[in-house]
């Protein structure tokens, strides 16, 4: 047992979440007041003081680039700010052969490199490395399911964990119902508390794809214990969306159709495909970002207050939203779609390579780089409003924003001359980077005559809040041992969203519109640009 008091647990019944799935610790009794917050959680603005029950974690794929970039570097970062239950420990499982002391070598190395918290405080990782274990695991053997189901036993016994484990499958998705099959094999799947399994985008590769993996999961784990990551929502900006329209009351009143153009959706990277040539060539930016992390952006500006910021609330309203987006006809995806791949060019000072020319990248590779589509959202408050979206890799830097475009003034009080300068009102919530909120509005510029010009009033966080936003994976990690899936996508979400995407997809295997090709760090190809251009609007220029 790592802490000092020793949890209180009580008998549940096998499988069932000992908590009615809360996870809120009710099986422990670190009830805090606030007064009693350690120094470093007040520091880290962590007033909110939410203690889940003791657990184990499991990380499939431990020795991956997600776990390596993002898991265990957040999994620290939540050590040091005192968010991780009593008796935490972390068993990394994968096919690699190593003991726990390499891994603890290997986590060690790459939380210094990849953590939020700079320059890496090396005792401070060694404390939190000194309780990972590791196991090798190959998905295909049931004895080695069988060795992990053991020695989970053991830690759960040695760290009082009342048998509350999360499985998280940090591997690539077509090994996601093998592990579930596995586990369930095992009996893992249920156990004196709670068992919630992880899983990463991207769910399927269509509707079909995403129903079947539901079932396969849903056969393993009730839909309550299963936990799509969209690291997105994770976003603490993203999560202000919600809080900026809803905690608000003057902005609510102008959000719908009597006054919101159009609303603009980026999504852009400097990067290429990286090492994941292999993946990519097969999603393509609609798969890869527009199917989650700019569906999921639309659904939050777009969606009606829910009731509460709570999990049922939340993702309803979110899924309300998706059904009230238009599917594209065939011919709709021929006049409001854009598809398009990288050739070479300079990004950011430096001459890269055309797509076709990458790892594991087929040289005839029809695969889009950037996508762009019109949709609209068939409901009373947004019928008439275009929504657009683009996402692409190697633009010439890394932007995800909204842009709410409002109308134009009835009326020009002060005649076209004086107003020549004047661009739409219009509030951009930046959701990486130089994170913060603008909102455009007509100034008159100080001269003898009257000339009217578009001005930013400006929220930055970095200026109004002191304190690191904690990143996407730590939120999310708490979330789940806390049984609140309020940052989750449900199954019903996933598979709206793939029906939507599965008709443009249809079309643009069939060469519907053409492919396009634009150079690495310009900011797409021109069809996109003719796309708003044929509603007499423009992409704003990040
Ligand atoms: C991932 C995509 O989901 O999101 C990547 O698979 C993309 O292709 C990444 O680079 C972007 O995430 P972020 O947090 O860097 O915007």
């Amino acid at each position: 047992m790592k802490g000092k008091t020793r949890p209180r647990t009580k008998k549940v019944a096998a499988g069932a979440e000992p908590d009615g799935g809360r996870g809120d610790g009710q099986l422990i009794a670190p009830v805090s007041r606030p007064e009693e917050l350690p120094e470093n959680r007040l520091a880290a603005g962590l007033s909110e003081y939410r203690s889940a029950a003791p657990a184990l974690m499991v990380i499939f794929g431990a020795t991956g680039d997600l776990s390596h970039r993002k898991l265990l570097p957040a999994l620290y970062n939540l050590h040091r700010n005192r968010l991780l239950p009593a008796g935490f420990t972390l068993v990394g499982a994968a096919i690699d052969k190593l003991d726990s002391n390499a891994f603890r070598k290997l986590a060690i190395d790459t939380i210094a490199e990849h953590s939020r918290t700079q320059p890496a405080d090396k005792e401070a990782i060694k404390d939190f490395a000194k309780d990972l274990e590791y196991l090798p695991v190959d998905f295909a053997k049931a004895d080695d399911f069988k060795a992990l189901a053991k020695r989970l036993a053991e830690l759960d016994k040695a760290r009082h964990t009342g048998g509350n484990v999360v499985f998280y499958c940090a591997t690539p998705p077509p090994t996601y119902g093998m592990i579930a099959n596995q586990l369930k094999s095992q009996g893992l799947n249920r156990g004196a508390g709670y068992r919630r399994i992880i899983v990463e985008k991207p769910f399927g590769t269509d509707l079909r794809s995403a129903r079947e993996l539901g079932q396969t999961l849903r056969s393993v784990f009730p839909e309550e214990s299963l936990y799509r990551i969209d690291h997105y929502l994770g976003k603490e900006t993203v999560q202000n969306i919600l809080a900026f329209r809803f905690a608000n009351a003057i902005f609510e009143p102008v959000w719908n159709c009597q006054l919101v153009d159009h609303v603009q959706i980026t999504v852009a990277e400097p990067l290429g495909v990286e090492n994941r040539g292999a993946y990519y060539d097969r999603a393509g930016a609609l798969r890869d970002i527009v199917q989650n992390h700019a569906l999921q952006l639309l659904t939050l500006v777009a969606m009606e207050p829910p009731v509460a910021f709570e999990s049922m609330a939340v993702r309803d309203e979110k899924v309300k939203v998706l059904r009230a987006v238009r599917p594209l006809s065939s011919e709709d995806v021929r006049t409001q779609t854009v598809r398009a791949q990288y050739e070479k060019g300079w990004v950011l000072g430096e001459e890269v390579a055309g797509y076709r020319d990458e790892n594991n990248v087929a040289r005839d590779s029809e695969t889009e780089t950037y996508a762009a589509i019109r949709l609209q959202v068939d409901n009373w408050r947004w019928a008439g409003v275009p929504f657009y979206l683009r996402a692409g890799k190697r633009l010439p830097k890394q932007v995800t924003e909204i842009r709410v475009q409002f109308k134009r003034p009835p009326h020009l009080t002060f005649g076209r001359e004086a107003s020549r300068e004047l661009e739409p009102n219009a509030i951009v919530l930046r959701i990486q980077p130089e994170e913060g909120i603008s909102l455009r509005f007509g100034a008159k510029v100080p001269t003898a005559g009257l000339v009217i010009r578009s001005v930013n009033m400006d929220f930055l966080y970095t200026t109004s809040f002191l304190d690191d936003a904690p990143d996407a994976y730590e939120r999310l990690l708490v979330d789940c041992m806390l049984g609140d899936p309020t940052l989750f996508t449900r199954s019903d979400e996933v598979e709206t969203a793939w029906s939507l995407i599965d008709p443009i997809e249809e079309s643009w295997r069939a060469h519907e519109p053409p492919l396009q090709t634009y150079a690495a760090g310009s900011w797409g190809p021109l069809a996109s640009d003719l796309l708003l251009a044929n509603d007499g609007c423009e992409w704003h220029r990040p």
